[in-house]
């Protein structure tokens, strides 16, 4: 019998011993030499480089190339990633007409993830996984278009005119441009705000074996191409307990707001585990200590806003939140912190993106590991495709009932 009561004899007899693991808390799916964490001690690194020094000196391009490359580049090799991605920012004019398709109050993270499954039908020259050439060449596609697919996104849902990028933009610049510019109208980056968007990408670069990064190695398991693995991984970060939280955080701030309560009534309700009520943005199943990332997002909060001039009464709310939370018993206990979507949307928000745009900037940073994860899992003679087993709990065998005796 296992441990849940469950007769697991059957599947004894059939493989010898299963686990039974919901939510894979205690299970490791793979060996990987990308990304180090400590949940107790509140450690994160890429590839042996804590995020804390990354964060600070580094670029989102350096540290994409640095995950999926295993090495800080050189000054060439980094050139030679910055002319490969912007001479592949353009979307093939046919894939640009699928925008039309969509409702125009179409949400982001959906158009995402079909644009990006669509490039595999654009490019089914180098879909191949083990074609290492194919690889480097579907890695820099996605590199340069997700942003421009995110953008149209955006435009998608104003009704605006798309702009073609302008490859003599960094990524990063080259994407807000496309978000908030105007054919034949001039916009002036703010390189504070390309900075500071910047570091967020490198916060959200990757976190080894999270459920959308997960679902990239499942479905790239059965050796389906990058494109279509990358899609997946798109659908399951949306959800709000992944990477739809930093918008659930917005919407749960402006509604505390709005409900006239005080910050102490919604805890009570969320220590009372009221249906629906949960302080999003808060708790990790990896972190029992601060999260890394939100101790950094937290003072780029501060700066942003303050460089802004935004008023946020949301982050007062965000701040009360936090105090009560690191004080009470309930929160203590159960090691509950902010994790990387607790501030992220403030930020996101004073920079004026959207709610329905935050995960999909999630998604753009979180690309990189992506790519990093799946090209490690095909080069791992170890890989098998990805089947968990089960503990069957339903009917025993049972005879055919016909329509007219049931
Ligand atoms: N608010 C209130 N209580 C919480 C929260 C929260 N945000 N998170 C966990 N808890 C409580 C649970 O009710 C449970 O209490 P219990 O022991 O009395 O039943 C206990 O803490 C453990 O929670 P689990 O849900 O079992 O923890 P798990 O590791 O499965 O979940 C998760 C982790 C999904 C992140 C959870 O903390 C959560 O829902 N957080 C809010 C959503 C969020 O911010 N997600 C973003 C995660 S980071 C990322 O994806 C980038």
């Amino acid at each position: 019998e296992g441990s849940a009561g469950v007769d697991v004899s059957g599947l004894l007899k059939e493989t010898g011993l299963v686990t039974l693991d919901p939510g894979f808390v205690n299970t490791a799916s793979c060996r990987s030499e990308i990304t180090y964490i400590d949940g107790d001690a509140g450690i994160l690194r890429y590839r042996g480089y804590p995020i804390e020094q990354l964060a600070e000196h580094s670029t989102f391009l350096e540290t994409s190339y640095l995950l999926i490359h295993g090495h800080l580049p050189s000054q060439a090799e980094l050139d030679g990633f910055s002319t490969d991605l912007s001479r592949h920012t353009l979307l093939h004019e046919d894939l640009k007409n699928f925008f039309d398709g969509f409702p125009s109050n179409a949400h982001p993270m959906p158009v995402l993830s079909s644009a990006v499954s669509a490039l595999s039908t654009f490019y089914e020259e180098s879909l191949d996984p083990f074609d290492r050439r194919a690889v480097d060449q579907s890695t820099v596609r996605l590199m340069a278009k997700l942003p421009t697919i995110a953008a149209y996104a955006h435009k998608k849902t104003l009704g605006q005119p798309f702009l073609y990028p302008d490859n003599s933009l960094g990524l990063v610049e080259n994407f807000l441009r496309m978000t908030f510019g105007f054919p034949a109208e001039p916009y002036e980056v703010d390189p504070a705000l390309a900075k500071a968007l910047d570091q967020l990408f490198i916060l959200h670069a990757d976190h080894e074996q999270n459920c959308s990064t997960s679902t990239v190695r499942m479905v790239g398991s059965g050796q389906a191409n990058l494109y279509a693995s990358v899609s997946a991984g798109i659908h399951a970060l949306s959800g709000p307990l992944h990477g739809g939280a930093n918008s659930a955080v917005l919407t749960m701030l402006d509604d505390i707001l709005a409900s006239g309560d005080d910050v102490d009534t919604f805890m009570e309700r969320v220590k009372r585990k009221e249906k629906g009520v949960r302080l999003m943005g808060f708790g990790h199943r990896v972190y029992k200590n601060y999260d890394p990332r939100a101790a950094i997002v937290k003072k780029t909060a501060d700066q942003v806003l303050a460089q802004l001039g935004v008023n946020d009464p949301r982050l007062d709310v965000a701040l009360r939140l936090e105090e009560i939370a690191l004080a009470d018993d309930y929160f203590v206990e159960r090691k509950l912190y902010p994790n990387v979507d607790f501030y992220t949307g403030l930020i996101y928000k004073a920079m004026g993106f959207p709610t329905r745009m935050f995960t999909v900037l999630f998604a753009i940073g979180r690309l990189p590991g992506w790519i990093a994860q799946w090209r490690e899992m095909m080069e791992d003679p170890q890989t098998k495709i990805g089947r968990p087993r089960q503990v069957y709990v339903g009917e025993p065998e049972r005879p055919y009932v016909a329509m007219g005796d049931r």
